[in-house]
């Protein structure tokens, strides 16, 4: 599995005011969101391009477009729509699926809730959102619920991973990319990032 670390100077400046405890929901919302936009900038940039021919006011000419398969973003829910509307800015024409995935607080294993998915996931590269990889069982779980719907053609982009969750899934998803903003040092006893940023959700939607 190839692991791509953003370190866009936006991107890190962004995330070091996200850290910070004082920072309140609706400048942590903001910020993800625009980490997002950055983010999807980055992770399309190899996406295949072909030529065809335009009429512009002033001539006939061959310009580009895109040409690889069509788009799907799926947030992991909840705090995975935090990062939505950022990808969906930059990729206005994406299909949106929605996975419902919490952790279980004790035994920290993934439990599925929700799952709605465009009816072509098989034809599109999907990017799936999580703003944290924490143990990396929500995502490889979402992952493999995306595959046994049929999903083909996969990315995962998270903005903090704790460096378990990425071998966890290096082991279960070696064919899914992983883009990341910050890989931190390690999970506490409760399963939360060190330094992390704390609980995501809760500080997207206000919840603490
Ligand atoms: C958070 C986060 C990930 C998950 C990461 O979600 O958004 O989905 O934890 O942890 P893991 O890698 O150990 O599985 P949470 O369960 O807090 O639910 P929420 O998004 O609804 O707040
Ligand atoms: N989920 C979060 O929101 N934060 C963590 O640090 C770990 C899991």
């Amino acid at each position: 599995m190839k692991v791509t670390v953003i370190d866009h100077p936006l991107i890190q400046h962004k995330l070091t005011l996200m850290r910070q405890k004082d920072t309140g929901t609706k400048d942590f919302r903001e910020l993800l969101e625009e980490i997002a936009m950055l983010m999807a900038y980055e992770i399309t940039r190899d996406f295949p391009l072909k030529e065809i021919e335009i009429e512009t006011p002033v001539t006939k000419c061959k310009a580009k477009v895109l040409a690889g398969k069509k788009v799907g973003v799926v947030p992991i829910l909840r705090a995975g729509l935090g990062m939505l509307n950022g990808v969906v800015n930059m990729i206005p024409a994406a299909r949106v699926g929605h996975v419902g995935m919490y952790r279980d607080p004790k035994t920290l294993k993934p439990v599925e809730y929700y799952c709605k998915l465009p009816n072509d996931v098989a034809e599109r590269t999907l990017i799936v959102v999580d703003p944290m990889l924490a143990t990396g069982g929500s995502a490889a779980a979402a992952l493999s619920l995306l595959k046994e719907k049929g999903a083909k053609s996969m990315i995962l982009m998270c903005l903090v991973a704790a460096p378990e969750g990425i071998k966890v899934i290096n082991e279960e998803h070696p064919d899914v990319p992983l883009y990341v903003a910050a890989i931190d040092e390690k999970l506490n006893e409760k399963g939360y990032i060190v330094p992390g940023l704390g609980d995501a959700g809760d500080r997207i939607f206000g919840t603490l």
